[in-house]
């Protein structure tokens, strides 16, 4: 099986023991499964079948150059929401044409980036963007294809700051606005209505959210056709959740299911925006014990990563399994807070774990593949942590660890 594996007592990822990867490249750490991420990335093409399909990787999740690399060379579409995610698809030997780019706030220079890179589709989020695609593409001589992301107003039922598909969220176009936007797309020369798409939330654990936001957007679509308007594709966006701790997160058989058995006849080619269920569960976070210390009655364990490398417990209380990489035949005593140096009390990777850890162990935070790195900060000068990718037995590193002159470097241009 590909992924986390605890074949003689170590932690281990394809094979290579985790002990190994510190040792070569020290903690903080992040590690990647590549053959987690085949897997998991030819898992969901397939789930739909023979009905056509595009899978738009979201490049937020993890935008590590060899993780887009290694999409790219399986045929993976992307979905972008900068012109840095841009640039980095394209410096992976990403095809521009296999691009959509979503996010409210598409600047000009973002939007000639992407025509002139020829990208596939952009996911419009509101009429003024419209406008600005428009005059763009028209001042350019060419066509921008276009989507309007729709705002389906329904209850993702997830973490508030990552619900996305509300009416009092700022995402998508109200529907009872959409109609208007495909008219003046259809009249316009700079202009080609080439999708729909939704983007409702992240990390669902439950498949009728997605389903709900689909019959919207099919009414949509045949109202359109009745109109004479058609689309050629549906974005569904991405969302589908993982498993961190006792959620039990919808079945990919199920969810591709619903989906096509609802498309019926339609000749729509179904596009998908997952980022989490592909590379979330192909990542871990290696971090070292430092200290252990008591403050009346209750027991901290500090390591080396901080909220800085991991946002996710701080920002969301996000719950993220941590495991001893080399087990230990003893049973934890007391619950454990496992810390960073970082000088803030939401500082920590997680509260009150059952591990008998001692300064010296090393720790695995599990599940940490999406959404880890690629949040990272400089807070506290920190430098950001190593990546290394295990792929064909072989643990590689993909991003150095910073240095203090990395972080000096641009502010130093500012010093006469
Ligand atoms: N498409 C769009 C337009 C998105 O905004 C997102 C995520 C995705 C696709 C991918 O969603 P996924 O399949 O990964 O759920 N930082 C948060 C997650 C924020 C997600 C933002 N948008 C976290 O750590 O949980």
């Amino acid at each position: 099986m590909p992924g986390f594996e605890r074949p003689q007592g170590t932690l281990s990822v394809d094979g290579v023991p985790l002990d190994h990867v510190a040792a070569r490249f020290g903690t903080p750490t992040y590690v990647y499964s590549g053959a987690l991420i085949r897997a998991r990335y030819s898992a969901f093409s397939n789930a739909f079948g023979s009905h056509r399909h595009q899978v738009c990787y979201a490049v937020k999740a993890n935008s590590n150059l060899s993780v887009l690399r290694l999409l790219a060379e399986l045929g993976a579409g992307f979905d972008i929401v900068s012109g840095g995610e841009l640039a980095r698809v394209v410096r992976a030997g990403g095809d521009p044409a296999r691009v959509v780019f979503s996010g409210v706030g598409k600047t000009t220079q973002e939007i000639e980036q992407a025509l002139e890179a020829g990208i596939g589709c952009f996911n419009v989020e509101s009429e003024m963007e419209l406008d600005r695609i428009e005059a763009i593409a028209r001042t350019h001589g060419v066509q921008a294809p276009v989507s309007v992301r729709v705002n389906p107003d329904v209850d993702a039922k997830t973490h508030p700051y990552i619900s996305t598909g509300l009416k009092e969220n700022k995402f998508g176009v109200p529907t009872g606005a959409v109609m208007g936007l495909y008219r003046r797309i259809e009249n316009s020369d700079a202009l080609r209505s080439l999708g729909i798409d939704c983007h409702i939330g992240s990390q669902l654990t439950d498949i009728t959210p997605f389903l709900e936001a689909l019959d919207r957007l099919l009414e949509l679509v045949d109202a359109l056709a009745a109109e004479g308007i058609s689309v050629d594709h549906l974005d569904l966006g991405g969302g589908l959740g993982v498993r961190y701790a006792d959620e039990t997160p919808p079945d990919l058989e199920a969810y591709a299911r619903g989906i096509t058995e609802r498309i019926g006849q339609r000749p729509l080619t179904l596009f998908f925006e997952p980022g989490r269920w592909i590379v979330g569960d192909a990542g871990a976070l290696l971090v070292r014990a430092e200290y252990l210390k008591e403050n009346e009655g209750r027991g901290f364990l500090v390591v080396d990563g901080a909220m800085n490398d991991l946002l996710r417990p701080a920002l969301y209380s996000a719950w993220h399994e941590i495991e001893l990489v080399e087990a230990r035949d003893e049973a934890a005593t007391r619950a454990l807070d496992i810390v960073g140096p970082v000088c803030e009390s939401a500082d920590f990777l997680g509260k009150e774990r059952l591990l008998p850890a001692r300064p010296g162990d090393l720790l695995a935070v599990r599940s940490a593949g999406a959404y880890g790195f690629g949040m990272s900060s400089n807070y506290n000068s920190r430098n950001r942590a190593a990546e290394v990718l295990v792929d064909n037995g072989e643990a590689r590193m993909v991003r150095r660890r910073e240095t203090i002159d990395d972080q000096l470097a641009a502010e130093l241009e500012g010093i006469a």
